[in-house]
């Protein structure tokens, strides 16, 4: 733990020392003798400054090393994870959002902050994220970094979506029937949100189309909730120009009730059965690919949960599906006797419109989710260079 002064001021020495179990300090002349402006930032393996204020943001653009955070980070060669916090003006001043890009341009994997209440009366975007969010953005920039070893990007932080435009779609769509039931299905969404993290460990611009995902809003993306397939498939149509991967992990569901009633469906008196017709979806995915016209443009991923059955395995299924949709991967996951749906860990295979298959087994989702962006990454950099924007 690395406070600044102002971080001393605000929450007192006993408090860092007492919630750290070590000694703390923001001077460069304490312990000079175990040399640690230097030290700590050699030794580490991530750096993680939050909450960052516009100030240090400033210090850090300009390779200040003042204190001892600054000459930390000045030294560190890890990957740096950066949550600012700050009010809504500072962060939208022009000088704060050149620093913002300055940072990102050099490796520096910057949060965007999350909308809501400040430190006085006033809201807005500025707040520190959810640490739960910090936390999982910086394992998955650690993992990343292991990964990918030290001499993946200019800085060793392999941030290969830096500047990317990725839209992702999560959950499962309802089809309400009446004004209070509706067909859907279990997707819990944690696979989208798993895709989320990883995405923005890398850097990436990140659009989420969430279809009724209950988990908490994901900071520094630009979220829309939808309810059905149709509203899905507007928003990402929508969206989908200008971006350059579309990662379809919802589950759209693909039929809806043909009329929805206008008041709740009773009970028949003499329990007969009851029939329910329904009506075909879009298929988003498929129109996706379509619309691109031939073109590798945006890359987009499918998702397929499977189950084996007479006709075939789950694989027999799947390379079926990946040819009729004419996506670039499709991320399978076997779903027979209940696995997968709301759980962390997750079996699947990888399947390449190239023809190359990826078994990922005993993974966590964000251990998938990072592979995913791997191959995607690749197809990236085969088809054209970085775009400039930041
Ligand atoms: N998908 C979509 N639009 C739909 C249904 C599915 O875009 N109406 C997308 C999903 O988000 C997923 C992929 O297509 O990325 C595969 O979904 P799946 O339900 O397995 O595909 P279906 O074509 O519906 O195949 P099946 O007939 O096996 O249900």
């Amino acid at each position: 733990m690395v406070p600044t002064r102002s971080a001393l001021r605000f929450v007192g020495r006993p408090t860092w020392e007492a919630l750290s179990g070590h000694p703390v300090t923001d001077e460069v002349f304490a312990n000079v003798h175990e040399v640690a402006h230097v030290a700590l930032g050699r030794s580490a393996d991530l750096v993680v400054v939050a909450p960052a204020t516009a100030d240090l943001l400033a210090r850090m653009v300009h390779g200040r090393a003042d204190d001892l955070l600054t000459a930390t980070l000045l030294t560190a060669r890890c990957p740096v994870v950066v949550a600012p916090a700050m009010h809504t003006e500072m962060w939208e001043h022009p000088a704060t959002r050149d620093n913002v890009s300055t940072l990102r341009a050099r490796g520096t994997i910057v949060i965007d902050p999350a909308t809501g209440r400040l430190t006085g009366a006033d809201s807005g975007p500025g707040r520190l994220p959810e640490p739960a969010q910090i936390v999982a953005i910086a394992l998955a920039a650690l993992g990343r970094s292991r990964l990918v070893g030290p001499d993946a990007g200019p800085d060793g932080t392999g941030t290969d979506l830096r500047g990317r435009r990725v839209l992702i779609t999560a959950g499962g769509t309802r089809e309400p029937l009446d004004p209070v039931r509706y067909v859907g299905n279990r997707s819990s969404g944690r696979m989208g949100y798993a895709l989320v993290t990883a995405a923005l460990a890398r850097g990436a611009h990140v659009s989420v189309v969430a279809a009724n995902v209950t988990l908490p809003d994901p900071a520094g993306v630009t979220l829309t909730a939808v309810e059905t397939t149709a509203e899905l498939h507007d928003q990402v149509l929508a969206e989908s120009d200008g971006v350059d991967v579309v990662v379809m992990a919802a589950a759209p569901s693909d039929f809806r009730p043909e009329r929805i009633a206008e008041a709740k469906i009773k009970k028949s008196p003499d329990g007969s059965v009851q029939h329910l017709r329904l009506v075909q979806n879009p298929d988003i995915l498929a129109e996706l690919v379509q619309r691109r016209a031939g073109s590798r443009h945006p890359v987009v991923v499918g998702f397929a949960a499977e189950t084996g059955d007479a006709d075939g395995d789950v694989l027999t299924h799947a390379r079926a599906k990946l040819a009729r949709k004419g996506c670039d991967l499709l991320v399978v996951n076997d779903v027979g006797g209940g696995r997968v749906f709301g759980r962390d860990d997750t079996e699947a295979v990888v399947l390449d419109r190239d023809g190359a298959e990826h078994p990922v087994s005993h993974a966590s989702k964000s251990e998938l989710a990072g592979i995913v962006w791997d191959l995607v990454g690749k197809r990236l950099d085969s088809q054209r260079p970085g775009p400039s924007l930041l």
